[in-house]
């Protein structure tokens, strides 16, 4: 691909322009290790990583910056960790008597299993990706043209889908009427001058689209009846009728599941990007600094403290390997770490039998014409709704292409219990009908599916920490200091849990701990 392809088909996002270095990017520095100063500390020093995910990888990368000589013990065959993109070939087997699984996904079509978004606040992934070279292009989170479905419901719009846009823009209208109301009345805190109410009058008007009466009565921000676009001569568009207030909230969508994450929280505001071809090229990138120091397929069985340092078991084609060095970076995940044959203190090994991870699935779902965008007009983005499948994700590439893969569920806690204790084929029939009551198109173009539960993934087992104040002043705090010469690292190790952010902080804050104690 040349650049100028390149710009073409990523619309030449600013992360995109960056990677291909036609921007000026922010000075390195302000995001360079302190320790980096010092580069021959590490020289001749044994540094064992457990873990070739991003925490790990991250790790090995800035310590052998350091002149540590790193070997990093990765149990699976990939490097990733929970980044791991789903793919044609992509082959796997869950915990718990699975159905081995090996994706059947058309070349060129892919969806990120474990991370998938970039928030545009995440600094040091995104200087990550620049660093390495991996391009990106906009993740599209926040789509007002995406559906919300309450299913059971009682509501006259229970039972059916509605346009994300539609549902904002009505209660938007009709909250910010009755409060220009009451503020007409004067009815409103006492403390606002005429003027302030005025202004703030100016605002709902805007911000509901109220008429002149300060009343909603609908809005062209919740789109055209269909087939009532404006257009050329004599047509202006036909705006489609607003919901009534009460059949909104009667209709069941004040459940959590439909709250406006898109628009108000700080993870999931706009903009978040995404590598170009899958997430895992951040892992591919990070693998290629590190040629011969991962050893795959050589899953830890043994962790134990020495005189000089560490020494770690592993399994080597079925049998046992050791390996010893001056410091260890562990950043098994806990469900991992807690069976682990070890010598941790009773402080960490208490923090991985403690530390809660969440349950979480995902399905992709490969069809055979983009539906989706043919004829909802949806170009990534999310629907949302209350039945086991909770999400669906739109992809935000491949646009306008023949085929496409979709999330089919993306769903948390005892949902994704529920749904992931399914046989694989079980999970496919509920995602195909579940989804096809918001998408009828479903059973017509579907082609096949490849699903996956992260609390039944081998070397996860758990989506990520889910530390609550309790956990985390009782638990956390054992993560952060070494154990003899045993550092952690990893999302559980942070306040970024559950982000690629929370695995790349980690192993800087453990390389400047390591370069620090060997001064
Ligand atoms: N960071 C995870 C996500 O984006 C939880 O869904």
């Amino acid at each position: 691909m040349t650049r100028r392809d390149f710009i073409n088909q990523t619309s030449a996002s600013y992360a995109s322009l960056l990677a291909w270095g036609l921007l000026q990017p922010a000075p390195a520095s302000a995001l360079s290790l302190p320790a980096n100063g010092r580069t021959s500390d590490g020289k001749g020093r044994k540094v064992v990583v457990l873990g070739a995910g991003l925490a790990g990888m991250a790790a090995a990368y800035e310590l052998g910056k350091l002149g540590y000589e790193c070997t990093v013990l990765e149990a699976r065959g990939r490097s990733g960790g929970r980044v791991w993109t789903v793919r044609g070939g992509t082959a796997e087997t869950e915990l718990g008597g699975g159905t081995p699984q090996s994706c059947q996904f058309e070349e060129g079509l892919y969806f990120n299993g474990g991370a998938a978004r970039i928030p545009h606040h995440h600094q040091l992934t995104l200087q990550y990706c620049r660093e390495l070279g991996v391009p990106l292009q906009i993740f599209n989170g926040n789509n007002e043209a995406a559906y919300l479905y309450n299913d059971g419901g009682t509501g006259p719009l229970a039972n059916r889908r509605l346009r994300i846009k539609e549902y904002h823009n009505d209660m938007r209208g009709y909250t910010a009427e009755l409060l220009a109301k009451s503020l007409d009345q004067s009815a409103l805190d006492q403390q606002l001058t005429k003027e302030d109410i005025e202004k703030l009058v100016d605002f709902l008007k805007n911000e509901g689209d109220l008429n002149t009466a300060h009343l909603y009565k609908g809005t062209n921000r919740r789109g055209y009846k269909s087939s009532r676009e404006p257009g050329a001569g004599q047509s202006p568009g036909e705006m489609t009728d607003p919901f009534g207030l009460t059949d909104l909230l009667r209709s069941g969508f004040n459940q959590p599941v439909f709250y406006n994450v898109g628009d108000y929280i700080y993870e999931q505001q706009t903009t978040l990007l995404q590598p170009v071809g899958g997430m895992d090229a951040i892992p591919k990138a990070l693998e290629k600094k590190l040629a011969g120091k991962i050893v795959f397929n050589a899953p830890v069985t043994e962790l134990r403290k020495t005189e000089s340092g560490v020494r770690v078991v592993y399994q080597r084609n079925g049998k046992p390997a050791e390996l010893t060095a001056e410091f260890c970076v562990c950043t098994l995940p806990l469900p991992m770490l807690k069976n682990l044959e070890s010598d941790l203190s009773g402080t960490v090994k208490r923090a991985a039998d403690f530390v809660p991870y969440i349950k979480t699935g995902k399905i992709g779902l490969q069809f055979k014409r983009r539906f989706w965008e043919e004829d909802d007009w949806i170009y990534g983005g999310i629907s949302r709704t209350n039945m086991d499948i909770n999400q669906i994700w739109y992809p935000s590439f491949g646009f306008q292409g023949r085929k496409g893969v979709l999330i089919g569920y993306y769903n948390f806690y005892s949902r994704a219990e529920a749904v992931g204790a399914m046989s694989v084929a079980e999970r496919e029939k509920l995602a195909l009908a579940q989804g096809g009551k918001i998408h009828p198109q479903y059973p017509a173009e579907f082609e096949n599916s490849f699903s996956l539960a992260w609390h039944r993934l081998p070397y996860s087992a758990g989506g990520w920490a889910t530390y609550d104040d309790a956990t985390r002043r009782k638990y956390y705090p054992a993560l952060l200091e070494p154990d003899g010469n045993i550092y952690f690292a990893g999302e559980h190790t942070t306040y970024l849990t559950a982000w690629m952010a929370g695995a790349f902080t980690s192993a800087r804050r453990t390389v400047e701990a390591i370069a620090a104690r060997v001064g």
